[in-house]
């Protein structure tokens, strides 16, 4: 260990609360997401709703507060009318292939409320009219009329009331079904907002857009009253066409903070736009890693066997945490204009958790939601990291300085409970970090009797005559060795 990193607190100054929002997932219809991922009537592992119990455990215990779903691409030419009620497999036009169609609205409300978590539906501005839109809106929210009616007819009673809606998917995109320009996409957006709010005034709006200023000042000066919400999305690291993925380190660190550079590109577009405060982002899908999906562009049979290698776990490594991490901690940064992400996808593919027939492998990226939402908290405290940095060769062909070490100070405003989220972006060499300004005044009570506890590490010699153990400043650390 070299040089160590210098973190200054300031637990009297808040930069902002945090929506636990942003610790949401991404649901699409392609390859194993679905079916044979989230939903598999037949496995030994299902429920008797078709979902497997295992993954429904596992996205509990990581909290999930919000799942997006049906796309993605997919949601571009999905006739939702068609996956309610009675159900027949059709041609899904975004991966030309077959869709099973037995997984649709009634089956994704009913798996959200398993998992725990709010629904957010990211409605067809494709092939779809605003009309459809709104009449999805009305089968899903209201009491009358003969969409709720026929929600009714299908076994729920009780409106579904999904909160959240986006407007379309990657509309911009030429690739989407129903691309549009600038102008149509404000023309659209408008139309359909209306439409969905008159609907139910008391759903919260989000549009697909992009970190463009000339693209959002047509939207959002022409519909921007309407919404609460506009959608990013972002990868970074992009696999062959044959289906294989980067492996090297470096290049992938190199990008760490760029999902940050968008974030802070975005929140200056709204405050030009005087949008600031009053609509948020919502990185509605964000991941390293983007999938391999053959054909889309070029056209062609969807080729399943290139799909399956997004299921090689082996693509997935420390790298994939560490980024994601640092993803989470551009997020908490940003907090005050962030308020939703959702990780694409959350099975399967490029996700968190893989599933298999005889149980489920959580990939790294799955520990790094683990120990987000269960062990950071929601107030965000002013801080000023002091990290040395290294170089690392980037992808380009250039180079690259990278912070060693990445990080956010959290607080539970009720216990005072503090917790930083640390990331070392370094490969190779451990950092020691100072941590200064929280005092030493640590006690337990009766209200707080775990406040100074004995936390178990374990720490490996590896095959070296000596080696180095991190204390924690304002720590008492016994060590026991074992032969
Ligand atoms: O690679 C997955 C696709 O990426 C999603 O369907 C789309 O929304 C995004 O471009």
């Amino acid at each position: 260990m070299n040089q160590k990193a210098v973190l200054d607190i300031l637990p009297d100054h808040v930069d902002g609360t945090r929506d636990f929002m942003i610790f949401g997932h991404f649901l699409e219809h392609f390859h194993r997401q679905i079916y044979g991922g989230v939903y598999d009537p037949g496995s030994h592992l299902a429920d008797e709703n078709g979902f497997r119990r295992d993954v429904i455990d596992a996205l509990r215990r990581i909290k999930t507060p919000v799942i997006r779903w049906p796309g993605g691409c997919f949601v571009s030419a999905y006739p939702w009318k068609k996956g309610v009620g009675q159900r027949v497999p059709y041609f899904d036009k975004a991966w030309s292939t077959e869709e099973p169609n037995t997984f649709g609205t009634d089956e994704f409300i009913a798996f959200c409320r398993e998992v725990g978590a709010k629904p957010f539906i990211c409605a067809n501005a494709g092939t779809g009219s605003p009309e459809e839109i709104s009449d999805w809106v009305e089968y899903c929210n209201l009491d009358i009329g003969e969409w709720a009616a026929l929600r009714r007819a299908n076994g729920h009673e009780i409106p579904f009331k999904v909160p959240y809606w986006s407007i379309g998917n990657e509309n911009w995109g030429r690739g989407e079904m129903g691309a549009k320009t600038a102008e149509e996409w404000a023309r659209f957006v408008h139309e359909s907002a209306k439409m969905m709010k008159r609907v139910d005034h008391e759903i919260e709006l989000s549009v697909a857009s992009i970190p463009d200023l000339d693209w959002n000042a047509k939207v959002l000066r022409e519909t921007g009253d309407l919404l609460d919400w506009v959608s990013i999305h972002g990868y970074w690291s992009h696999s062959s066409h044959e289906g294989a993925f980067e492996s090297g380190y470096d290049n992938i660190i190199a990008r760490a903070f760029q999902p940050e550079e968008r974030i802070v590109k975005v929140k200056h577009i709204l405050g030009s736009l005087g949008y600031l405060g009053k609509l948020r982002i919502a990185f509605d899908e964000w991941n390293l890693r983007a999938w391999c999906h053959p054909h889309f562009i070029m056209f062609g049979p969807a080729d399943h066997s290139v799909m399956d290698r997004n299921d090689i776990n082996s693509n997935y490594n420390m790298a994939d945490a560490v980024f994601t991490a640092c993803f989470l901690n551009s997020c908490l940064r940003h907090c005050d204009v962030v308020g939703m992400a959702n990780f694409s996808p959350v099975v399967n593919t490029v996700g968190a958790i893989f599933t298999h027939k005889d149980g489920i492998v959580l990939r790294p990226t799955y520990h790094v939601f683990d120990l987000f939402t269960n062990h950071t908290f929601e107030e965000v405290l002013h801080s000023a990291l002091t990290s040395p940095s290294f170089t690392v060769e980037a992808e380009d062909g250039g180079s690259r300085s990278v912070p060693h070490l990445d990080a956010v100070v959290t607080r539970d405003s009720a216990s005072s409970k503090v917790g930083i989220s640390l990331v070392n972006l370094h490969g190779g060499r451990a950092i020691g970090c100072r941590i200064r300004g929280l005092g030493s005044a640590a006690y337990s009570d009766v209200d707080c009797p775990d406040a100074v506890s004995i936390t178990t590490r374990d720490v490996s010699m590896g095959d070296a005559s000596d080696f180095a153990v991190d204390c924690p400043p304002y720590s008492v650390t016994v060590l026991n060795l074992y032969p």
